[in-house]
């Protein structure tokens, strides 16, 4: 009787100390400043950020794929060469959004069996097949750009260590936009056949670019509470919109059409209007039965089982050093 007393005083107080810390937190984000992996958090915004980064690693890693099957079919020296930089650039983005994630308590390890035992997600478009090199193209100029309107505001995100790797990545990605419409703009310029190419690459590319936005702001399960928190800036739909008040007139100069019949400028809000998306598309590819999305777990699975020996050799170095700066103490 007397202990349940006790516990159940303790049990009070603990939660009057939890809504003081929460207070403060709150007060900390309202104030703009940042979260430190140091800092109490609520344990729902510690999911939601390592969810939302470690999603964001998986799909730099994966993304790597569909390019990497261009490096050796690149038409010049020159183009292999940028191209071979951006598939790096991919996995250095990985590699700091897996670091972010682990300063949140989530090893690495961890994160990276969700992905090859197909628990978490990563971004839907990696899952469409790269056809042609006008595909190389459309990625750099569609997928990059959609990715840089989504990621400038995630450098003021609230949580520090993802706030500061998406300042580098940004800076990489505007290069790997570069790059793509360079690719376009050489393609469309060219031959009959070459702009033909860069049409059907940008027909294919367009409706996935959109999706990349994620579910519409109604269907959006997370954005509400994620904006509160600031680890969100704009919604979703803004985001989608934003982007194609961009593109579209980089469209128009490449001489391209964008594959939608319903494509309007609306002159009293200044934004291009667009047709409906196919939701069921989206959500069919994210259920795992996008065109490649069997190819793509399938090439990280391998690249994990074939890279077990760097791991492990790389572990017993690390332990030999160890061992012998510890010697090294021991005889001083
Ligand atoms: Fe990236
Ligand atoms: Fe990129």
């Amino acid at each position: 009787m007397y202990t349940q007393a006790l516990n159940q005083a303790d049990t009070g107080s603990k939660l009057v100390e939890d809504a003081d810390k929460l207070a403060r937190f709150e007060a900390k984000i309202d104030a703009e400043e940042r979260i430190e992996p140091n800092d109490w958090m609520p344990e729902a915004y510690r999911r939601t950020l390592v969810r939302q980064i470690s999603q964001h690693a998986h799909s730099e890693i994966v993304g790597m794929l569909p390019e990497g099957n261009w490096i050796t079919r690149a038409p010049t020296l020159r183009r292999k060469a940028a191209l071979i930089a951006k598939v790096q650039d991919e996995g250095g983005h990985g590699l700091y959004l897996y670091a972010a994630a682990e300063t949140l308590g989530v090893s690495r390890e961890e994160l990276i069996d969700q992905l090859l035992s197909g628990r978490a997600k990563y971004s839907s478009i990696f899952n469409y097949p790269t056809l042609t090199w006008a595909d190389i193209g459309c990625i750099g100029w569609l997928v990059d750009g959609a990715a840089i309107m989504n990621q400038i505001p995630l450098c003021r995100t609230s949580y520090g260590p993802y706030a500061r790797a998406m300042i580098r990545i940004c800076k990489e990605e505007s290069f790997h936009q570069r790059q793509g419409y360079e690719i376009m703009l050489t393609l469309c310029r060219g031959s009959a056949e070459q702009k033909a190419m860069a049409q059907d690459a940008l027909n294919r590319w367009w409706w996935p670019a959109l999706m990349m936005f994620g579910p519409p702001d109604a269907a959006s399960v997370h954005t509400e509470q994620s904006m509160r928190w600031k680890i969100k800036r704009f919604t979703n739909d803004a985001l989608r919109q934003q982007f194609v008040d961009a593109t579209v007139p980089q469209a128009h100069f490449l001489g391209l059409t964008i594959p939608d019949p319903d494509l309007r400028y609306d002159e009293a809000s200044g934004h291009w209007r667009f047709g409906a998306i196919d939701w069921e598309e989206f959500r069919q590819v994210l259920a795992g039965n996008g065109p490649c999305n069997r190819e793509r777990m399938e090439a990280r699975r391998r690249a994990h089982e074939e890279g077990a020996w760097v791991r492990e050799a790389a572990l017993a170095h690390a332990a030999k050093r160890r061992a012998r700066a510890a010697a090294k103490i021991a005889a001083e």
